[in-house]
């Protein structure tokens, strides 16, 4: 068998969100792939991470009052988990905001600039006064110019299906803090696309880099010509600044593939596996991504042109697929279809969902939609009532009759041959991503092996005297029919085709080219590998998918609702808590910096000596309102030297800021100096 070096990616999610089952499509898609490629024998990683930078992510950590940074990490966290148990096998799993993605994205952007691919020019956009931040076109909005519809977004009417430039809507405002937008000036950076013409419309049309329909369409866009894309954003922006631009920084699209490369980097760097070999300019591995149709431009278009550009090899082949659909519909989160990874990870086993995606896969861009009803009937009928449903018929007697021991020989040698014989069809429609087809081919097969057994009605065999036998060897046939579908199923089934490689006493299955009978060889109890889906189960996700919905309002667009408070802080252990030290705390003294807006200069007496403290309640609190009161003090916090002298502790307060700045108070009968416990 040839041994293939191949690197394959799945998109990055967007750190902003939770997983949910349209994601799953392609992670699964993704993995059945790159377990079957293992299985085979090549050598194959797969690699993702988490696409975390962008406005988007920054006005939600915002929103949640934490750093995007503390953001990222526990949605970061949250992903893998969910990839983890839904049996999604990275490689390596890493992050665009990451030091390997930091030093390619400059490299390449350098090597870019250096080859004359980078322009800079100054545009006017629409500036947000009171956030001080540009504002792209989705964070306008305002009236439609052509119809009149309110509330639409700076790019398009969802109601005429117009498009325009956000200057043209009537009465914009600011989708973040509804102020009207200013227009304002700002140097952007743009890669010239059009450099790219030749090399695109070729690679493009290069059989295999692209499927048929994407190929099509890609020519549509091509044929209007291509522009120079704008990568640069200004100031605050979640992201890595321009190395040679300060306060400008690469647009998320840009270090986002660039991403791919950075977690293979991670990778080689804790293996000690050669980048360069994937990723040079005449390198003989192959380079898939695996992507959803909506981010095809991206891929198809920006990146073979960025890594030509910047003399790196372009993909092998770009593998788009449809999006999910659930009951003939968009997702919806007031239907309950819009279920998260958790969500369904809570009420059903996740190799059905596998199963269900496998059987709905083509190597298409078409749509595929997930029926509930279609979905139990498929993993009941199929996985419980088919395959599974071999071993339960054939193992109750091995076990009862003939110690656990299969017989010697294969009673039936053609139908034995007819099994594996097809092998290197499924394999060829596995490596084609004709998953459905290649599910259909299983499904044909283990019919026929349950067609066998009726036809040798093991169970009546077994009443017969002297025919011993014969059952001996109907149910080892049976079970050697198993094994082999066992084979064709793991990349889907990786679980239940382990605990059958348990039962069946067998090493983990590659791709053998020759299966072999297992004859004379001891197996294991039968347990049961799978049991049917329990419709209530079902009910059970739509109705918490609608929950959700209520309790977490769990958004990623950040002009929907902001939560009331800020999310309540990672666990911490009593031994954290008991690291502060608070201490009641008398003002004897309070007084303004004249030189701070925000800042009073605060003498404390905290029992057994005087501190003094700076704090940024002057917007609340008169000084002479404070002198004479108890508060809370955090003793024990590191001096801080500030421009107006040292600040030896803290003062507790609540509230967002401004007038709303509410200073603590302990209950009457507490004394300057108690601990507060
Ligand atoms: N962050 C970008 C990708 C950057 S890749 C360098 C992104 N993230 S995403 O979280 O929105 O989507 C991740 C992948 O999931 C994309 O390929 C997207 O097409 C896919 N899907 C998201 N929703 C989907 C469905 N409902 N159905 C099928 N796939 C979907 O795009
Ligand atoms: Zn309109």
């Amino acid at each position: 068998m040839p041994n293939r070096k191949i690197l394959v990616t799945s998109a990055l999610p967007y750190a902003n969100g939770p997983i949910h089952i349209g994601h799953l499509v392609e992670y699964l898609q993704t993995d059945i792939w790159v377990r079957f490629q293992k299985q085979r024998g090549n050598l194959c990683y797969y690699v993702c991470a988490d696409d975390t930078h962008g406005t988007p992510i920054m006005l939600r950590a915002d929103l949640e009052g934490i750093s995007p940074e503390q953001l990222i990490a526990h949605v970061g966290k949250d992903h893998q988990a969910d990839f983890n148990e839904f049996g999604v096998a990275f490689d390596n799993y890493h992050s665009t905001h990451s030091q390997e993605n930091k030093a390619l994205s400059s490299l390449i952007y350098e090597r870019l600039r250096d080859a004359g691919h980078i322009t800079s020019r100054t545009i006017t956009q629409g500036y947000d006064p009171v956030k001080k931040m540009f504002l792209s076109d989705r964070f306008i909005k305002g009236d439609c110019p052509k119809c009149g519809a309110a509330d639409q977004y700076g790019d398009g009417c969802e109601v005429c299906g117009s498009t325009y430039s956000p200057t043209e809507l009537k009465n914009a405002v600011s989708a973040i803090s509804g102020a009207k937008p200013v227009p304002k000036d700002s140097v952007h950076y743009f890669f010239n696309l059009e450099n790219f013409n030749d090399m695109l419309r070729e690679w493009t049309t290069t059989a295999g880099h692209l499927q048929p329909e994407v190929s099509n369409k890609l020519a549509e866009w091509l044929a209007g010509g291509l522009n120079q894309w704008d990568i640069s954003r200004d100031a605050p922006y979640f992201g890595f600044e321009i190395p040679d631009a300060p306060g400008k920084y690469f647009y998320v699209w840009l270090d986002a593939p660039i991403g791919y490369m950075a977690s293979f980097k991670n990778l080689c760097d804790k293996q000690g596996l050669d980048f360069d070999e994937f990723w040079r300019k005449d390198s003989d591995a192959e380079l898939y991504h695996f992507i959803g149709k909506d981010i095809i431009y991206f891929h198809a278009l920006f990146w073979p042109a960025m890594l030509s550009g910047a003399d790196f090899r372009a993909p092998s082949a770009i593998f788009a697929h449809g999006f999910l659909t659930v009951n003939g519909e968009k997702m919806s989160k007031s239907r309950g279809t819009f279920i998260t990874a958790r969500t369904y990870l809570n009420h059903l086993n996740p190799e059905y969902l596998r199963y269900y995606f496998a059987a709905k896969l083509s190597a298409g861009i078409d749509d595929i939609d997930l029926n509930f009803d279609d979905f139990s009937q498929r993993v009941n009928s199929d996985l419980v009532g088919k395959v599974v449903n071999i071993a339960s018929r054939c193992s109750g007697f091995i076990s009862k009759r003939f110690a656990n021991r299969l017989s010697e020989n294969c009673s039936e040698p053609e139908l034995f041959a007819d099994f594996v014989n097809v092998n290197e069809t499924i394999a060829e429609l596995y490596e084609t991503r004709e998953f459905a087809k290649a599910m259909r081919e299983i499904m044909a097969l283990a019919d026929k092996a349950n067609a066998y057994i009726d036809d040798k009605k093991p169970w009546l065999l077994a009443k017969e005297d002297g025919k011993d036998q014969e059952l001996h060897g109907v149910c080892s046939m049976g079970l050697n029919l198993f094994r082999v579908l066992t084979t064709y199923l793991k990349p889907v089934l990786p679980v239940l085709v382990k605990e059958a490689e348990q039962f069946l006493n067998i090493a983990p299955q590659s791709w053998a080219n020759e299966i072999l009978f297992l004859g004379d060889h001891p197996i294991n109890d039968f347990q049961p590998l799978m049991t049917r889906v329990e419709p209530d189960k079902i009910t059970a996700i739509i109705e918490d998918s609608k929950e959700n919905l209520e309790k977490t309002s769990n958004n990623t667009n950040v002009e929907l609702k902001a939560k009331k408070f800020e999310a309540i802080a990672d666990t911490i252990q009593i031994d954290d808590f008991a690291k502060l030290d608070l201490r009641i705390a008398k003002i004897i003294k309070a007084e303004s910096v004249p030189e701070a807006d925000k800042l009073l200069k605060l003498t404390v007496d905290i029992g057994d000596e005087t501190r003094t403290v700076f704090a940024g309640i002057k917007s609340a609190y008169k000084p002479e309102e404070l002198e004479g009161r108890l508060t809370l003090v955090l003793a024990n916090l590191a001096p801080r030297k500030m421009r107006f002298g040292l600040s030896e502790g803290m003062v507790l307060a609540a509230g967002p800021g401004g007038t709303d700045i509410f200073v603590l108070s302990p209950d009457d009968g507490a004394v300057a100096g108690m601990r507060v416990k």
